[in-house]
């Protein structure tokens, strides 16, 4: 087994201590974090679970332990995690090519490159416009001192909870870069999964309702058809997690424009594309699907 160790220039390894106090949930509802709030130090977090299963070096050794628990339960783990990743990049261009320049990621994490910036700034340059919303302050710290391009203009970086849109979306970081008046495209992959799907709805339904018509929202999760498989892999995982049908992603989407070809397997998924391709992988595959908000609502 391998592991990292955090590489962030401005703090320590978390694990050494209790955690400094990190910047409170920025809920506008005043409801406190729900469970599942990163930042227990010495337990494995998603952010570094996901960059473990990724091959990145953000992580510690109790992550790449879970990392490498949650590939025994389900084999094609680190294959939903790059599938994500392919699936950002691709909607990322899509947009792109579609003059849209402002890009909202939600649980940006610990993802090695390339970053949304990195694919929006090869395709946009000096105009694209990233806000990175994560609540887990490892995150946060990371995509604001250390990983490349931190700290350049045109980036923010917000800790905030997703489930918030009216706070996430009003945030004064958020506003410096991404003007809620023109389109934008919001990701939201491998992340709802921690919540159930009409909560999810109604998260989606939130952004939806303060993005610009002609915006992106583009969501994946994993999906496990094998519910002994879901089941084994639940022992081993930190966090709840629902494993969603393809209904549940259309209804996420519900009332927003599918763009062909819909809901499918994100590696065959192209936007545009006629068809999703039959083959699907064995056991878990990462299941996602584009929208955009309708230009009349
Ligand atoms: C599995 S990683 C996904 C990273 C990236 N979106 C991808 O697909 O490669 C999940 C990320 O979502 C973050 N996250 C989970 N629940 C969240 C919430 N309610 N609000 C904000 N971030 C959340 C975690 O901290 C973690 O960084």
């Amino acid at each position: 087994m391998t592991c990292g160790g955090l590489r962030h220039p401005r703090h320590p390894p978390p694990l050494a201590g209790p955690r400094a106090a990190a910047p409170g949930p920025n809920r506008s509802d005043g409801n406190p974090m729900p469970p599942g709030q990163p930042g227990t130090p010495g337990q494995p977090a998603s952010a570094r679970i996901h960059n473990a299963l990724l091959g990145g070096w953000n992580h510690t050794c109790a992550d790449a332990a879970a990392a490498d628990a949650i590939e025994d339960a389900c084999p094609q783990a680190r294959q939903i995690c790059r599938d994500s990743r392919l699936f950002t990049a691709r909607v990322t261009a899509y947009a792109a090519g579609l003059g849209i320049t402002q890009y909202i990621e939600l649980g940006a994490g610990l993802a090695p490159a390339p970053s949304v910036a990195d694919t929006a700034r090869s395709l946009l340059d000096g105009a694209a416009r990233v806000a990175y919303v994560d609540w887990d302050q490892d995150v946060t710290e990371y995509l604001a001192y250390a990983a490349p391009g931190a700290g350049t203009d045109g980036i923010a970086v917000v800790q905030a909870d997703l489930s918030d849109p009216a706070a996430v979306m009003t945030d004064p970081g958020l506003l410096k870069v991404i003007d809620p008046a023109r389109p934008a495209c919001l990701l939201a992959c491998l992340v709802l999964h921690f919540r159930p799907p009409a909560e999810a709805e109604a998260i989606i339904a939130g952004y939806a309702a303060r993005l610009a018509p002609g915006s992106l929202v583009a969501i994946c999760i994993p999906r496990v058809d094998d519910e002994v498989m879901w089941a084994r892999m639940g022992r081993v995982r930190p966090d709840a997690a629902w494993n969603y049908t393809a209904q549940d992603v259309a209804a996420v989407l519900g009332g927003l424009d599918l763009v062909p070809p819909g809901v499918g397997a994100v590696f065959g998924l192209h936007p545009g594309w006629d068809g999703v391709p039959e083959r699907r992988r064995e056991g878990g595959y990462t299941l996602g699907a584009i929208a955009r908000i309708p230009l009349r609502r």
